[in-house]
């Protein structure tokens, strides 16, 4: 059995997800690749028997990479597993959980698969107000991320890592389950 992993990252957030999800699956004998979606063009995806596709949310959007693989491989995904994930800070509170799973996941789905993924994973994000990041990140970072954390009484002065490493290694292991 053969899973490859495929990400799309500005921050490294979402690449950090996907490398954990492969140690998890490696370790239960399945072999995997992982691939940063940039590199992507005319990937081969024949011999997998999973696909698991992720990528980190930037103003409501996929990175352009993941989007395109999937845009690429719509005919060959029909006969595959396929596993979707997103890492954003929708995930980081529970009121807008369902937002997020609804316009990073369940959305994105329906348009660019013809099929019902095998699971989606909505993962938490990473706070880090000293970040060199660049000036978009750094702008969402102190004007809306920052505020809203302000609200919610958290302290914002050091970095925040919401990704739950049982959570994402769980449902790694549960697509492993669905290859044995
Ligand atoms: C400029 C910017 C825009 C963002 N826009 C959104 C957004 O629209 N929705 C959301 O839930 N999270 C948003 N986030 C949070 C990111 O989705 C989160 O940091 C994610 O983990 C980034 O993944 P990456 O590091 O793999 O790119 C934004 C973050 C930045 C810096």
């Amino acid at each position: 059995m053969k899973a490859l992993i495929v990400y799309g990252t500005r921050y490294g957030t979402a690449a950090g997800i996907a490398e954990e999800i492969g140690k998890v699956i490696e370790n239960q004998g399945i072999e995997v690749d992982l691939v940063d979606s940039r590199g992507t063009k005319n990937y081969d995806i024949f011999p997998y028997d999973m696909v698991i596709v992720g990528s980190g949310i930037k103003i409501g959007k996929w990175t352009k990479g993941s989007l395109k693989f999937l845009e690429n491989n719509k005919s060959t995904l029909s006969d595959k597993k396929v596993a979707l994930f997103v890492t954003c800070g929708a995930a980081n509170m529970e009121k807008t959980m369902a937002e997020g799973q609804e316009k990073y996941l369940d959305e994105m789905a329906l348009k660019y698969l013809s099929n019902k993924p095998v699971a989606t994973g909505l993962f938490g994000s990473v706070y880090d107000p000293n970040a060199n990041q660049g000036l978009m990140y750094k702008l969402a970072t102190k004007f809306i991320i920052k505020k809203g954390l302000d609200k919610q009484g958290i302290d914002t002065s050091k970095r925040l890592d919401y990704r739950d490493w049982d959570d994402i290694r769980a449902w790694a292991l549960n697509l492993a389950n669905m290859l044995k």
